[in-house]
């Protein structure tokens, strides 16, 4: 384990925000969470920090960043149709899905792109165009951080949701995640009804398509929606999307027929807070130093130089006018600091 004291935090996360911290651990292996465990003074303040890409920081952090560093990506087993390979929390997602697409494994390749470490991905249950985490989730490693004790968590454990698990909710904080088993499919199933992937994939010249080419249709979607935060800041979409109940929804809808909806069960419907924060005049509004993206009315972004605090009072005016305008209470993705 390695020690850095007084650091800026600045390149540690997507929003490129100025905050520091007076020390920061990098933990490589098991063994040194035991060894913060038993060296940290009782009710010490720390932070967990993977890629740093769902964090806004609205000030310096106190006490320790536990920067996530373990790496290893081994094939702990494998049936007739499967294959389970187990990741070191630290290991950076993209580059795990692209391990995995070029094995013609396949349950990853609709979450390429997405920034951070393996370790968050059960945190929020990462998704996107159709697939989430918990669709290739076997389970995961993890270390209580007052006890010591090592936990292995099944799928019903992590009681994952949308945007959602127990480690956002009733053991929040409270363990550090060491690594992730998946289960991933020697014969891929593809699942290209979502979004654009289709006609992104009906440009190419064949017509049977691989994992490759589902995972090159969602690198090049995403690429022309979201702004790489190598360029500009940002952490991905700010706001979750809601659901509301279909009373409230049928009212609405009779007031905005345009308004764009997915059915999720009998009694609830999900609404795109993109289209609920742009109909609100929000959509590329530029502040100076940060604003909302011009192509992403959900993404929240620093054009450099911004304060988290300045970030956090937008969304906090984003959250007012939506439920000035049409009774609906965003929440936020993002987690802030
Ligand atoms: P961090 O931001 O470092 O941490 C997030 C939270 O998890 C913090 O509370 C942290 O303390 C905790 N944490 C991190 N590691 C551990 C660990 N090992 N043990 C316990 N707690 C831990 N998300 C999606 O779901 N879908 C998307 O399509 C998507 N697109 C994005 C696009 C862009 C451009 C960006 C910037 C972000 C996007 N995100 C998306 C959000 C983000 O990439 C994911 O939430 C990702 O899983 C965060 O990983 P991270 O390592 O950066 O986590
Ligand atoms: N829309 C607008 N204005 C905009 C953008 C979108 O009105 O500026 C409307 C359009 O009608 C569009 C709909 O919103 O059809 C949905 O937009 P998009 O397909 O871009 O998806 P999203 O709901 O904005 C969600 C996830 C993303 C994920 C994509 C693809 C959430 C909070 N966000 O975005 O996840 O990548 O779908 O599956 O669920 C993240 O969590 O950080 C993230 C980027």
């Amino acid at each position: 384990m390695t020690t850095t004291e007084n650091i800026s935090l600045k390149n540690y996360n997507t929003f490129g925000i100025e905050v520091s911290v007076s020390k920061m651990l990098v933990i490589q292996q098991e063994a040194d969470v035991l060894d913060f465990i038993s060296s940290k003074e009782k009710d010490s303040n720390f932070l967990i920090l993977g890629g740093g890409s769902n964090l806004l920081f609205t000030q310096d952090v106190q006490g320790y960043v536990l920067k996530n560093e373990i790496k290893g990506v081994k094939l702990v087993s494998e049936t007739k149709d499967d294959v389970y390979i187990k990741v070191g929390a630290g290991e950076n997602w993209h580059k795990v899905v692209l391990h995995c697409v070029a094995m013609n494994w396949g349950g990853l390749e609709n979450l390429s792109l997405i920034p951070g470490c393996v370790g968050a991905a059960p945190i929020q249950n990462i998704g996107a165009y159709g697939v989430e985490l918990k669709d290739v989730f076997h389970e995961l490693e993890a270390i209580h951080l007052e006890t010591g004790e090592k936990k292995v968590f099944s799928l019903e454990e992590c009681a994952f949701g949308y945007r959602d698990s127990v480690f956002k909710n009733a053991l929040k904080g409270q363990y550090f995640i060491t690594s992730v088993t998946f289960c991933l499919h020697k014969t891929p199933i593809l699942s290209v009804s979502y979004g654009d992937i289709e006609k992104e994939l009906k440009k190419l010249s064949h017509k049977e398509y691989s994992i490759k080419d589902v995972s090159n249709a969602v690198i090049a979607i995403r690429e022309s929606k979201l702004p790489n935060p190598v360029e500009i800041g940002n952490a991905g979409s700010f706001f979750k999307n809601p659901t509301i109940p279909n009373k409230q929804f049928n009212r609405l809808r009779g007031e905005f027929p345009e308004m764009p909806f997915y059915p999720i069960s009998a009694s609830h419907t999900k609404i795109p807070a993109a289209w609920l924060i742009q109909q609100c005049g929000w959509k590329g509004k530029n502040l100076g130093n940060y604003g909302v993206h011009t192509k992403q009315a959900l993404v929240l972004v620093n054009y450099g130089g911004a304060s988290g605090k300045d970030i956090y009072q937008l969304s906090t005016d984003i959250l007012a006018s939506v439920k000035k305008q049409f009774g609906i209470e965003l929440e936020r993705e993002v987690n802030v600091v």
